[in-house]
């Protein structure tokens, strides 16, 4: 990769998981990290994490569902580096249970942060980017699930096929301003996420990894993903526009 020296990156959701492993792996190629997370502990523990470790990291406490809060972390970027040249949109919620039994808040909860979310923050850095004038590149994280039918996230399956739509409308949209837009579909990724609440339920993070969700039989690690999305946001990717990339395992290609 030919790395990120002078860019300047804002991932949301990067105080754990995916956006984390994004956020340390982007500093790696040199670029500088603006985090939003609407998890204080989970953001101050990543930005110090990482700003030990060399990088240069500023967190910004805000949620995605909040067009505010995402113009807010673009300009806290801008201020501190003076450009806006990536986005991670990488936040999101998710929500059990049968279609039939969804409530209101559900949708609303689900569908603000996983696709109003997304389009907020790419929305502002749009903005930024265009004010920064270098062009950009934009990441936006669905789901392999996205594309298959299953009972049990009804309204985050829909969501994250939204957001598959919404890279592709955006990538048209900005292709003359020399703003790429791509997404990418995780497969089963150990997570924070998951390691969280399978220690709540008595289980182990070593029992998650015996899964057998890829053809690998194995879930991906979040630095499978990070590797994936950096790659997207470089200038290795320069020709690369409204497409969606799999980091699944070939599980849902086969
Ligand atoms: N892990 C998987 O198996 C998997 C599979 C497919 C897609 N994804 C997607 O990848 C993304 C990251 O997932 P993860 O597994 O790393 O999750 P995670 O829960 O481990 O980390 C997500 C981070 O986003 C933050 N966040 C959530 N909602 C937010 C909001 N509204 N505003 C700001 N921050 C917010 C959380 O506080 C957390 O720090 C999500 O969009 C998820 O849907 C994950």
């Amino acid at each position: 990769m030919r790395g990120l020296a002078e860019k300047v990156a804002v991932i949301t959701g990067g105080g754990a998981g995916i956006g984390k492993a994004t956020a340390r792996r982007m500093a790696e190629e040199g670029a500088r990290v603006t985090l939003l997370d609407w998890s204080g502990d989970d953001l101050e523990r990543t930005a110090t994490e990482l700003n030990a470790q060399g990088a240069e990291c500023l967190g910004v406490h805000g949620s995605a569902a909040s067009p505010e809060d995402c113009e807010r972390v673009v300009q806290q970027a801008m201020e501190r580096w003076g450009r806006c040249d990536i986005l991670v949109a990488n936040a999101g919620v998710r929500r059990f249970g049968s279609l039939l039994e969804a409530t209101e808040e559900d949708w609303e909860h689900v569908l603000a942060v996983n696709l109003k979310g997304v389009a907020n923050a790419c929305v502002a850095a749009a903005n930024g980017m265009r004010l920064s004038g270098h062009g950009g590149a934009m990441v936006l994280v669905s789901s392999a699930n996205a594309i298959v039918g299953r009972a049990n996230m009804p309204i985050y399956d829909a969501a994250k096929a939204g957001v598959l739509s919404l890279a592709r409308s955006l990538a048209v949209d900005l292709a003359g301003e020399n703003i790429r837009v791509n997404s990418v579909c995780p497969g089963f990724t150990v997570t924070d996420y998951h390691v969280r609440r399978a220690e709540a339920e008595g289980r182990s993070a070593d029992s998650l990894r015996a899964s057998k969700s890829s053809l690998f039989d194995r879930p991906a690690e979040p630095h499978e993903l990070a590797a994936a999305i950096t790659f997207l946001a470089s200038n290795d990717a320069s020709f690369i526009t409204a497409t969606n990339l799999f980091v699944d395992g070939g599980r849902h290609s086969t």
